[in-house]
């Protein structure tokens, strides 16, 4: 993913940087947004609050935080929207094999490779609701924060940090 980033930001020279970090570690620098695409289901619940308020922190006044993932959705519709997600997955693949951007059997390497990671647990997953992503925002410090898009079980949340800090 790093090299594909690199490659595909590599006309902007120094004006934009790659780095590898670790979310529940690192120096987030100062920022006007940060961007989060399905990695939050890897930060565990109790560091929730904790690293939002980072990411609060290193945003500039009015900074604004653009959160993807997959959420829970109620236990009423939980086994219909994981039937359809898996469904639209396979689709999904089964294009992309047609289409020659991907074979079968590189699927079945990343499908292997996932599960050995998660044996040796260093793949773990938290199934986050958005109640518990908008709860910690708000314990966080964002100002103006909501859900603004769903389907399935992937979720948008966006906040805002107050304009005007004291
Ligand atoms: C499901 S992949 C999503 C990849 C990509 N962002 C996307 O939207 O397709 C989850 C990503 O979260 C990253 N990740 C997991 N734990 C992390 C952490 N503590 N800090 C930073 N990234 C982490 C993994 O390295 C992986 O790239």
């Amino acid at each position: 993913m790093l090299h594909i980033a690199r490659a595909k930001l590599s006309p902007y020279g120094d004006r934009a940087e790659v780095l590898q970090a670790d979310v529940l570690t690192c120096d987030i620098p100062a920022c006007d947004l940060v961007l989060s695409s399905f990695m939050f289901h890897h930060v565990p619940p109790d560091r929730l609050s904790e690293t939002l308020s980072r990411i609060a922190g290193a945003l500039t006044p009015g900074g604004c935080l653009i959160l993807l993932d997959i959420m829970q959705v109620g236990p009423r519709w939980a086994e219909r929207i994981g039937a359809q997600s898996r469904r639209l997955y396979r689709q999904h693949v089964a294009a992309a094999i047609s289409a020659g951007t991907v074979t079968q059997a590189e699927i079945d390497t990343r499908w292997a490779f996932k599960q050995k990671m998660k044996q040796e647990g260093k793949d773990v997953e938290y199934p986050h609701s958005a109640e518990d992503i908008l709860n910690s925002m708000c314990e966080a410090g964002f100002d103006e924060f909501g859900l603004v898009w769903r389907q399935f079980g992937s979720t948008i949340v966006t906040g805002f940090v107050p304009d005007k800090r004291e």
